[in-house]
């Protein structure tokens, strides 16, 4: 995996032709061992605060470009005052922050010390963990990086400089799971449709198998003997083949428990089929897979930090086009479950991928929770925007442990009513259920088709159509994929299901 950011632990002092982060609090005052270090420069912090109006707020910092005593030196003060809300500092952001700051700085030393007070091992990593995110870029199909500065385009070095690095470098290991995990989740969602499809998608999944991970790819053939007509039927108009593909991770072995599963829509591209979608925005369409990718991505991340868990991951891969050999408004199919589906809107087509790959996680593996993740409507963008993941559940205990891992992580969810007066508006005049229940609540009742599929499962569904891609730039994301539901699942995982 490329890394953007090469992260090293120790004892380091301000290096010459570099820049040295430190952290100040309101009183723009480093702690008692780095004011040491800076000598003559300490006496610079507080004028240089009153000329730019710095007083250490979050979010905040000012540069000192050689100030006196540290030659050759930039120094990047960085506020950590508690806010007025008295949040604890999110570490995580902070690093993301700080390598924002960083410009084209390449060789960087982290004075990792609290202005007053301590800061362990875990914030060290978690602040690892944020400069790795920020660092993380997609240009590998620009021939011209960084504005065309091609000789600027190493990774920088950033020493973080800990009381204890052998402990921070342990409490980074699992982050440096989940980065890489993250990592994979945003590239998968970057890469164009032409180069990322069914099949090239399920040989990305494959690559999993060096780590640990149990991987199988059934064909077009294998789904049709298991009668996933749902699924088939989006996948028809298309060129290439569809897939199916089962991830298991077994960290737990000898615990009697049933896995917990992770299902993934994949739609490589989403055109709308024969309900062919408008020009204008069609390109993001190629993101349309953002929560396969986010279960490979969550699985990458447990096996490469050993979760003590048994977890599966299921994707349906599939690419919806018009043509000829398309599937059809009006169209009824039979999905594995043995339900009969009428269609309405060929571009209601995650659903249908959807029915099937949750059918056939329940019958093989009987899970103990079973959790799928979709960009599954425009309407929860209508809802939520892009700050919360829509989540459906058939489970108050499941939805309560995601939206804590979702405060903890940051991903936040927001829960959505499921009921019995939405669940009638999918009934169909001639098959069992339609695709598409017409205007209102349209993120509900795509919730309420996937319910139809779940059985008495424990079941979240988590409509990410607004948090996978498109993805407003924050301190830790940078990337038009998100990876979005990595750092979410992982915390679920670890909180609540490891043993
Ligand atoms: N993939 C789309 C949903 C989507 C839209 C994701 C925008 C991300 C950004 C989904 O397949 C879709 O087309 N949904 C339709 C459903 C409708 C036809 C009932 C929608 O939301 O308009
Ligand atoms: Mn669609
Ligand atoms: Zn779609």
């Amino acid at each position: 995996m490329t890394e953007f950011v090469k992260i090293a632990y120790g004892a380091v002092a301000a290096p010459k032709g570099g820049t040295y982060v430190v952290f100040v609090a309101a009183d723009v005052k480093p702690a008692p061992r780095v004011a040491a270090l800076l000598g003559a420069a300490q006496a610079r912090l507080e004028p240089a605060a009153k000329t730019v109006r710095f007083r250490g707020k979050p979010s905040s910092a000012m540069d000192l470009i050689e100030p006196a005593g540290l030659e050759g030196v930039r120094l990047l003060v960085v506020g950590v005052a508690p806010g007025k809300d008295g949040a604890p500092i999110d570490f995580t952001s902070l690093g993301g922050f700080v390598f924002g700051k960083l410009g084209a700085a390449k060789k960087v030393a982290v004075a990792f010390l609290a202005p007053a007070g301590e800061w362990d091992a875990a914030a060290a990593a978690e602040f690892a963990l944020g400069l790795r995110l920020r660092a993380y870029r997609f240009d590998k199909y620009k021939n011209k990086k960084n504005d065309g500065d091609d000789a600027d385009d190493a990774a920088p070095s950033v020493t973080i400089e800990v009381a204890e690095p052998a402990a921070a470098r342990a409490a980074f290991a699992p982050r440096l799971a989940i980065a890489e995990g993250v990592e994979l989740a945003r590239t998968l969602v970057n890469e164009p449709p032409n180069v990322l499809f069914p099949e090239s998608f399920a040989a990305r999944a494959l690559e999993l198998k060096p780590l640990g991970v149990e991987v199988e790819a059934l064909d077009d053939k294998a789904m049709a003997k298991l009668g996933m007509n749902a699924l088939l039927g989006v996948g028809q108009g298309s060129k290439h083949g569809s897939r199916l593909v089962v991830m298991r991770w077994r960290g737990a072995p000898g615990r009697k428990s049933k896995p917990v599963v992770f299902v993934g829509k994949g739609v490589c591209f989403d055109s709308g089929g024969i309900s062919i979608k408008p020009a204008a925005g069609m390109e993001d369409m190629k993101g349309d897979m953002a929560g396969a990718a986010c279960v490979v991505g969550l699985m990458r991340a447990l096996a490469a930090r050993k979760a003590k868990v048994d977890a599966v991951g299921v994707i349906g891969l599939v690419e919806n086009m018009p043509g000829g050999g398309a599937y059809r408004p009006s169209d009824i199919l039979k999905s594995m479950s043995g339900q009969t589906i009428e269609v309405i809107n060929t571009d209601a087509e995650g659903r249908l991928v959807l029915a099937d790959a949750l059918t056939y996680a329940r019958e093989k593996f009987k899970p103990r929770f079973m959790i799928d993740l979709a960009t599954l409507t425009g309407a929860i963008m209508v809802a939520l925007g892009q700050e919360h993941a829509g989540l459906f559940s058939n489970d108050d205990e499941l939805a309560a442990r995601l939206s804590a891992a979702g405060v903890a992580t940051g991903e936040t969810v927001w829960r959505m009513p499921l009921g019995s007066a939405y669940d009638k508006m999918i009934d169909s005049r001639f098959a069992d259920m339609k695709n598409t229940g017409g205007r209102n609540a349209g993120a509900i009742t795509a919730a309420q088709f996937l319910k139809r599929f779940v059985g008495d499962t424990p079941w979240a569904h988590l409509d990410i159509a607004g948090t996978g891609m498109s993805s407003p730039a924050n301190d830790i994301n940078q990337s038009w994929g998100s990876g979005w539901g990595v750092r979410l699942l992982d915390r679920l995982v670890a909180e609540y299901y490891e043993s």
